[in-house]
């Protein structure tokens, strides 16, 4: 029988229905949405620490020979060096951190590599890593968040009887000093450390040893590896362990929150170095100018903050998106929770770090927001309260009153203490010269003496006290 022409074979590894477009088959597909490596890399420190736990206990517990057990330790100390020194060569093929080390321990040691994994799943060991990495960052975290506190807590020294107007509906409400105002962010960013540290004391326990998902036939000793890795304890369900994100969504919403208040701050920063306000000039080292119009100072870093914010929201509700729904225990999903979080760390320590640079360099400029604060007649409650402190009226009919002398000081383009004695009396004739010391601005603040408010002297108390709690 004459052979049959050959027809040329489709490519075995290219899928028929969607294949056209690739060069890849499935296989280099699957490898590529099933790969970590550029984002878990950033575990590596932690990963190795966890194995090093793990591979003492094993010796200790005689699951493993104390010669293989060396040889692994040694060989995990080679490995962190050469990662540290980038020396290390990382290839999608292996997936993620603990099989490149792993694959890694394998070249450098032969088979008593494969003894590290015994009564271990890369379940209770990727969680343990994630564990630890958000560990040590809450620990910088609070190191930022603390850079920033002192920044303004000593503006807030500074200007601790510098009036400004203080607003509501940023509308000019009454006067309070730049100082208290600054003090306000100082208790914010107290409050976000204050949620990173309980996050920090409820994430550490250890996943370590709860394998798989169900506990292991193993003799481990899961408390040894807690206390080699600083955690208090081991947890408790070996299923919570490795399905558990708690840590990392607690993580995200306290970013998230600490994204709030920064971008509140930038969005003040960008108002107050306006001309309209012109309370603040920002460093040269915090701002930039214009290509083409040269008189620009643009607030970029405070402008970029307030946008940040929105990727901190953002990356809390990814993560409560992929893990919402998840049947116990592990599922691949999972290994989205760490790109979030990462991103969410990096964006908020440059944003504390870039504001505390605006906070710690810029200029109040105290004439600015005394004229604002005079011009829009911050002191007119004030002067309702005279009238009824001195006068007796009813609190309704001294706002009355103080409304039409306002109207009379808008319509001659006057502050309220620039009005005439007789002018003041043609509204209310009981009304008398002391007023003029009401009116005033200091007189304004020095009476707001109430405990939390702005006087003078409670703002040089309140930031003694910020200074000590701060640290
Ligand atoms: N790279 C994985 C992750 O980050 C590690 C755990 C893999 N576990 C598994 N059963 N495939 O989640």
């Amino acid at each position: 029988m004459p052979a049959k022409p050959r027809r040329p074979r489709p490519r075995a590894d290219r899928n028929r229905l969607w294949g056209g477009r690739f060069a890849a088959g499935p296989a280099a597909i699957m490898a590529a949405i099933n790969a970590s490596i550029d984002v878990d890399r950033r575990l590596y420190a932690e990963d190795i620490a966890g194995s090093r736990a793990h591979c003492s206990m094993l010796m200790a517990q005689g699951i493993i020979a104390r010669a293989d057990g060396h040889k692994i330790l040694k060989g995990l100390d080679r490995i962190e060096r050469e990662i540290a020194a980038g020396r290390f060569r990382f290839a999608q093929r292996l997936e993620d951190i603990h099989m490149h080390i792993e694959a890694r321990l394998q070249t450098l040691i032969g088979p008593a590599a494969g003894r590290l994994h015994t009564a271990r799943s890369r379940n209770d060991q990727v969680a343990t890593d994630f564990r630890l990495w958000i560990r040590s960052r809450l620990d910088r975290l609070d190191r930022e968040f603390q850079a920033l506190q002192r920044a303004l807590v000593a503006q807030a020294e500074r200007h601790a009887a510098t009036p400004m107007p203080g607003f509501t509906h940023l509308q000019v409400a009454q006067p309070v000093t730049f100082g208290h105002h600054l003090l306000a962010y100082v208790e914010m960013f107290g409050r976000d450390r204050d949620r990173a540290r309980d996050c920090r004391a409820r994430l550490n326990e250890s996943p370590l040893g709860a394998a798989a998902l169900a506990g292991t036939s193993y003799p481990i000793d899961r408390s040894a590896t807690a206390r080699a890795l600083g955690f208090a304890r081991p947890m408790a369900n070996s299923i919570d362990a490795v399905s558990d994100r708690d840590f990392a969504l607690e993580f995200l919403a306290l970013a998230a929150i600490a994204g709030v208040h920064l971008s509140r701050l930038a969005e003040e920063i960008v108002l107050w170095t306006s001309p309209g306000f012109a309370f603040v000039r920002l460093s040269d080292a915090f701002t930039t100018g214009s290509s083409i119009m040269p008189q620009k100072r643009n607030p970029d870093a405070a402008e970029l903050v307030r946008a940040k914010s929105g990727r901190l929201f953002g990356n809390f509700q990814s993560l409560l998106v992929a893990l919402k729904g998840l049947p116990l225990a592990y599922g691949k999903d999972m290994q989205e929770d760490k790109a979030p979080v990462f991103e969410a760390a990096d964006t908020l320590g440059l944003a504390l770090a870039a504001t505390t640079g605006m906070v710690a360099d810029m200029k109040a400029d105290a004439r600015a927001m005394r004229r604002m604060a005079e011009a829009d007649y911050a002191t007119a409650t004030d002067l309702a309260d005279w009238l009824v402190k001195t006068l007796e009226l009813p609190f309704r009919q001294a706002h009355e009153t103080t409304g039409r002398i306002v109207a009379l000081a808008a319509e001659r383009g006057v502050a309220l203490a620039e009005l005439a004695l007789a002018d003041l009396r043609a509204i209310e004739p009981r009304i008398d010269r002391r007023v003029f010391r009401a009116l005033t601005i200091e007189a304004s603040l020095a009476s707001r003496g109430s405990f939390g408010g702005t006087a003078p002297r409670r703002v040089r108390t309140a930031a003694r006290r910020a200074k000590r709690t701060v640290g």
